[in-house]
């Protein structure tokens, strides 16, 4: 199907975020491990499969509106140096997201395209529920203490 260049575009754009993520969560995921908490190792490495499944949705409907996938630029990375840092790091990531992808959907209905409108609202689903799991952990954080937070990852 022929699509809107401009809604390829974004496509392209939100491709290149996604991807940044999941190397990003990976890298993270991995120190997590290193440093012996678990849980917080397989909620991150999990969070990288989601957002591999939504640079896969992305490729897809690029594709299928007629389109290619073009200049996929990986965009700063920001890591972390200590468990605080990298949860502080995924909160501004998630919440960068959810508000990349409501501007999305906004032009996805200003060019009548409710296909690609769909999809992008189910990514939302899954960013805002990814916010919402970090604001949780650093509200926990406040409330216990980081000490006592980190002893509570290390299993899973
Ligand atoms: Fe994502
Ligand atoms: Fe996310």
């Amino acid at each position: 199907m022929k699509g809107n260049q401009e809604i390829v575009k974004i496509l392209n754009e939100l491709l290149s975020d996604e991807l940044t993520a999941i190397i990003q969560y990976v890298v993270q995921a991995e120190l997590f491990a290193n440093w012996g908490y678990k849980k917080l190792h397989n909620i991150f490495m999990e969070r990288a499969k989601t957002e591999m499944h939504h640079a896969e949705k992305h490729i897809e409907r690029i594709l299928f509106l007629g389109g290619e996938v073009y200049g996929i630029k990986l965009k700063e990375m920001e890591i972390g140096k200590d468990p605080l840092s990298i949860l502080k790091i995924s909160l501004e990531a998630e919440k960068y997201a959810v508000n990349l992808y409501n501007r999305a959907i906004k032009v996805c209905q200003d060019l009548n395209d409710n296909g690609t409108k769909v999809i992008l609202e189910s990514i939302l689903k899954d960013e805002e529920s990814h916010l919402d799991l970090v604001e949780s952990q650093l509200d926990q954080i406040e409330k216990i203490g980081i000490q006592n937070f980190l002893a509570s990852q290390i299993n899973d």
